[in-house]
């Protein structure tokens, strides 16, 4: 579709990536890291109470279950890293099992700053932990962490919730190794991984009855209107989620319900929309419990632990540094 510039001053990081991904000639697509600013946040808080959406209960319960297991299989005296914490409620029994043993160090990195401060509220009032936030992407704020280790403190990474689904295969091969060259051998990441499951029930899972999915995926339209000046009209983009039977994923995308011409003048883009075209969002990949192994080994782990949910299948899986 044509894309017009209308502008050549410099553009924000936003600005920038919702230019690229929407001035694509074939499948327009906006980086799902930018679901979560302060009102995506919130929504993504209720949608992890939704009963369609089971996920974040069972990554809870298993925690919550193999607290004191966990703690006991790590190295001592540790730090905990976690990345991308939201609200913190589903840490709180890790470092409540690691504070009946030692003082704590806890790191939350975060990008969404209203997330952040809810977690250093949510788990403040844990003895013995000292909590300091980084609003950071993950990788920028496990660096910068990494450089205030102290001589002989391990690193315990946290990356729950399955948001290892929200990259592709191989980039998520590709994160879990740089993760790695930040980490000394020994230091332990507890990844989860929510599991393959009837396609009706993800299906239900990513566009829910009352609709919060669907309000949390066009939030991200609403955002560059606010942030970016953008005219898009909401009532004319439908939220859908698929089935993306090849890479074994949910897609959500946002569906153009006519033919139309949105205008972003802080991007210096106008795009124009076919009836029926989509912009993909994001992307929820799901695992058979076995390929979480190679996969941890391929990024220089071995995974020396597995717990596997008995109601919603996720499995939270113990990966030490080699
Ligand atoms: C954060 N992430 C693991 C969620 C998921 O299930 O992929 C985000 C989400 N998208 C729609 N519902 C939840």
């Amino acid at each position: 579709m044509p894309i017009r510039a209308l502008t050549t001053s410099p553009l924000s990081g936003f600005a920038s990536d919702v230019r690229a991904g929407l001035a694509r000639p074939a499948q327009k697509e906006l980086p799902s890291k930018y679901l979560y600013d302060n009102v995506g946040s919130a929504l993504f808080e209720v949608i992890s109470h939704l009963p369609e959406y089971g996920l974040t209960r069972a990554d809870e319960r298993l925690l919550r279950r193999h607290a004191g297991d966990i703690v006991n299989r790590l190295p001592s005296p540790v730090a905990v890293v976690e990345l991308g914490s939201g609200s913190g409620r589903k840490t709180r029994c890790i470092l409540e099992a690691l504070s009946r043993r030692q003082l704590t160090l806890y790191y939350p990195v975060e990008i969404s700053p209203s997330a952040l401060a809810a977690c250093v509220r949510e788990l403040s009032d844990i003895n013995a932990v000292s909590i300091v936030g980084f609003e950071r992407e993950y990788l920028d704020g496990l660096l910068e962490v990494s450089a205030r280790r102290q001589r002989g403190q391990h690193f315990l990474v946290l990356f729950l919730g399955s948001t290892i689904g929200n990259f592709d295969r191989h980039a998520s091969v590709e994160f879990l190794a740089k993760v790695r060259r930040t980490l000394r051998p020994g230091d332990a990441l507890l990844l989860g991984t929510d599991l393959e499951k009837p396609i009706a029930q993800l299906l239900r899972a990513y566009d829910d009855e009352l609709g919060v999915t669907a309000a949390f995926d066009l939030n991200l339209l609403a955002r560059i209107n606010r942030e970016l000046d953008a005219d898009f009209d909401l009532s004319q983009f439908a939220h859908v989620a698929r089935i993306n039977y090849d890479a074994r994923s949910v897609e959500m995308h946002l569906r153009s319900m006519r033919r139309q011409t949105v205008r972003i003048p802080a991007a210096g883009l106008c795009v124009e929309f076919l009836q029926g075209e989509t912009i993909w969002t994001e992307s929820s990949h799901k695992y058979f419990a076995e390929e979480i192994f190679p996969m941890a080994r391929a990024a220089g782990f071995c995974c020396q632990t597995q717990w596997i949910d008995e109601e919603w299948p996720f499995a939270e899986n113990l990966l030490i540094a080699e």
